[in-house]
């Protein structure tokens, strides 16, 4: 291949997987056009300022907690979903910062992750064989031909709803609602009444003690700024290149490039093909990138993605995310471990115990046991312990509502309970009180 040099463009000429066939080139040109002409949904100095964090992540000196919708919905556009996601990474969030003792990235998977790689091009729908749905960006989940046919004015929808969602979310993080004395505010009825959730309310209790404390001996908490309102970043799969190329721009700061459609971007285990167009593309924008690893990858891989997503070794430029499976962490993860160290990238290093632990129940529905999410999170943070480098951080896949869609945690849904309250568009999520519960044993793991 001849060596061109980097534009926003320059991925398209490589190879580029799970692009969906939009049957209008016309239509697909003109939705392009008009997010080329919207505004930026997030700023740059806003991603350099995660580049830092996720650094400080990188050094040992914090944690990253990315989470939210395996896909968000177009349905589901409302100030309750958005909050209730919130709430529910705020608890998390002072779980591990109280529990762990040590600084937490806040990173969603949110306002703007609204596209699915599919292994099939087309699925099984109860009787009949559609094109797979490929997320609300691309086409709708209904069940019928129609619905599943790509249709590019979902390109603009999606970032309108992204930017719907991001205003809630900087209203919500920055106007008082994460103020560190809302911390009961965020425990949701029935995860009150829960075993998690009591246990969750202890911890609250005694930050509102430890607040008092610091009053009392004279600390000005009103002009302490860190206490009132948090940095919340939003993340997701850069996988629909025309969409990310649209919303890129240059700094008029630095002159860099930078995918203004997120803080952070990451590639995915199905497109992170060395000489492909997502890598092309992720190469030359200057935000905070993640690469998911699943268990067939190579340490050679490993060093070449180093390489090409992290040329100037900075850290926080790079999250690698893991996604084994609990019966192949312990085997896999290790040599990557150690080959990245030895090398000299300091990487950021997350565990994704979600998606290498997915299987179809009897029922026929995905989901996922609790217990293998927990199995895999313990041998993430083994591998580390032996390698000598620090595990960095998580990336689930959760909602705050009241779901059943994964199986085990302390409410113990079984494989007869999963069509309850089944709602996922795509992957099985953790429901509230099983993300409050994992969030406990994360700092347990963290406390070593
Ligand atoms: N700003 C600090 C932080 O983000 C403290 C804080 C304020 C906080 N509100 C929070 C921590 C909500 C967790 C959850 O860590
Ligand atoms: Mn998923």
């Amino acid at each position: 291949m001849t060596q061109v040099s980097w534009s926003p463009q320059s991925w398209r000429l490589r190879p580029a997987a799970q692009q969906p066939p939009w049957p209008d080139d016309d239509l697909l040109e003109r939705a392009l056009k008009e997010l080329c002409a919207l505004p930026p949904l997030v700023f740059a100095g806003e991603a350099r300022s995660l580049t830092r964090a996720l650094g400080e992540v990188a050094e040992g000196r914090a944690f990253l907690l990315q989470a939210g919708d395996c896909a968000e919905s177009f349905a589901e556009l409302s100030a309750d979903t958005i909050r209730d996601k919130l709430k529910i990474i705020l608890q998390m969030a002072v779980v591990l910062t109280y529990g762990a003792g040590v600084p937490v990235v806040k990173v969603g998977r949110m306002a703007g992750q609204f596209a699915k790689p599919r292994t099939s091009a087309t699925e099984l729908v109860g009787e009949v064989q559609l094109d797979s749905f490929r997320g609300h960006m691309v086409n709708d989940d209904a069940p019928n031909p129609q619905a599943r046919v790509p249709d590019p004015s979902r390109l603009v929808a999606a970032y309108h709803q992204s930017a719907s969602t991001l205003n809630l979310l900087r209203a919500f993080t920055k106007g008082g609602f994460a103020d560190l004395s809302q911390v009961h505010i965020w425990n949701q009825q029935f995860v009150a009444s829960s075993d998690e959730g009591r246990r969750y309310e202890q911890i609250a209790a005694e930050i509102d003690r430890a607040l008092h404390f610091m009053e009392a001996c004279g600390i000005e908490l009103s002009s302490e700024h860190s206490l009132h309102q948090v940095d919340f970043y939003t993340s997701h799969e850069a996988l629909i290149l025309g969409y990310e190329e649209a919303l890129t721009r240059r700094d008029s700061l630095t002159g860099d490039f930078y995918d203004c459609s997120a803080h952070m971007l990451w590639v995915g285990e199905r497109t992170r093909q060395i000489t492909g167009a997502h890598v092309e593309f992720l190469a030359g924008i200057k935000n905070p990138l993640g690469c998911k690893l699943g268990p067939s990858v190579t340490p050679e891989e490993v060093i070449e993605i180093c390489e090409r997503l992290d040329p100037d070794r900075v850290p926080g430029r790079l999250t690698l995310i893991s996604r084994m499976g609990t019966d192949r962490v312990t085997d896999a993860l290790p040599p990557l471990l150690e080959t990245v160290r030895d090398s000299g990238h300091l990487v950021t290093w997350a565990c994704d115990p979600m998606h290498g632990n997915t299987f179809v129940s009897n029922g026929g529905r995905k989901t996922r046991r609790f217990d293998d999410i927990l199995g895999e999170l313990r041998g993430f943070f083994e591998a580390h312990r032996q390698a000598g480098t620090w595990p960095g951080g998580v990336h689930v896949e959760l909602t705050g509502d009241d779901v059943t869609e994964c199986l085990g945690g302390f409410g113990d849904i079984a494989e007869e309970q999963l069509h309850e309250r089944y709602t996922t568009t795509c992957d099985p999520r953790l429901n509230a009180r099983q993300s409050i519960d994992l969030a406990f044993r994360i700092a347990e793991l963290l406390r070593g």
